[in-house]
């Protein structure tokens, strides 16, 4: 549920406009990727445990400034579990906001999280568990896409819509154009992924390079598709 102040919270960050200076080093790192999955796209391609009616978070993936993800140091590190679940609302919203499609399982879904840090996450020293995981879900939490879709009349029940249409929407929550993943099945482009580039702090959104919005793999109509029969 989204209190108001979260949305304070929020808001505050976003108007504060702290200026943005992550200096890139040797890693390369140099920002985030908020990657977020349509369940109803993402498993036409993808073998699914279960759908879900919401988007849930794939990760928050450090990148490169021209737009590549960065391999993580591939290091086990069980003990991060235990500072999450010390940590009981960001533990709830975990379970919430990242889910993974893939499994049921409770452990497996703990384990899916602790994957993306040794996969991704970990290619950076910038934002470090816990608070890299709670900046993860406040952000997901923040950019309420559902929502935000819906407040610009685009309804996830497999109508089709302009892809200019789905980047304003997101653009009035975020402030920026984001990147759109679609999977081609049966004729159309349909939503996978909405993909939002974030500051290096994992605080504030930032404009991502033009060859990640140009590359995107949707088309210029994209289908916002629901549950199959
Ligand atoms: C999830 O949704 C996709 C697309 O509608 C469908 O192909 C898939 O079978 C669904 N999976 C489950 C487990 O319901
Ligand atoms: C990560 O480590 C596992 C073993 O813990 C290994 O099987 C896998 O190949 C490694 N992946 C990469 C990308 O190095
Ligand atoms: C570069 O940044 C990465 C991730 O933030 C950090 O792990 C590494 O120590 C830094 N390296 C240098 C040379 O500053
Ligand atoms: C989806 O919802 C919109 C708004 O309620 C409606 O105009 C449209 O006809 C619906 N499309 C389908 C395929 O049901």
């Amino acid at each position: 549920m989204k209190t108001r102040a979260t949305y304070l919270f929020f808001y505050a960050l976003l108007v504060s406009s702290i200026t943005y200076s992550a200096a890139q080093n040797s890693s390369g790192f140099h920002h985030f990727w908020l990657v977020q999955v349509w369940p109803y796209g993402y498993c036409l391609e993808v073998r699914c445990a279960r759908n879900v009616s919401r988007f849930v978070l794939h990760g928050l993936w450090p990148v490169t400034f021209k737009e590549r993800t960065l391999p993580g140091t591939n290091r086990s590190q069980p003990e991060i579990l235990e500072s999450l679940k010390k940590d009981k609302s960001l533990w709830n919203n975990l379970m919430y906001y990242w889910l993974s499609l893939s499994t049921w399982d409770k452990d497996k879904l703990q384990n899916f999280w602790i994957y993306q840090w040794k996969i991704h996450g970990s290619a950076q020293q910038q934002v470090v568990p816990p608070y890299y995981f709670r900046r993860a879900v406040q952000l997901t939490r923040y950019t309420d896409l559902l929502d935000t879709l819906n407040r610009a009349d685009i309804h996830a029940n497999g109508s089709s819509y302009p892809k200019v249409e789905f980047r304003k929407a997101i653009k009035t929550k975020t402030g920026y154009d984001p990147s759109l993943s679609c999977v081609f099945e049966g004729g159309h482009f349909q939503l996978k992924e909405v993909i939002i580039c974030v500051d290096a702090e994992a605080t504030n959104f930032i404009p991502c390079q033009r060859n990640k919005i140009n590359g995107e793999s949707c088309r210029d109509t994209i289908m916002f598709p629901t549950r199959t029969k």
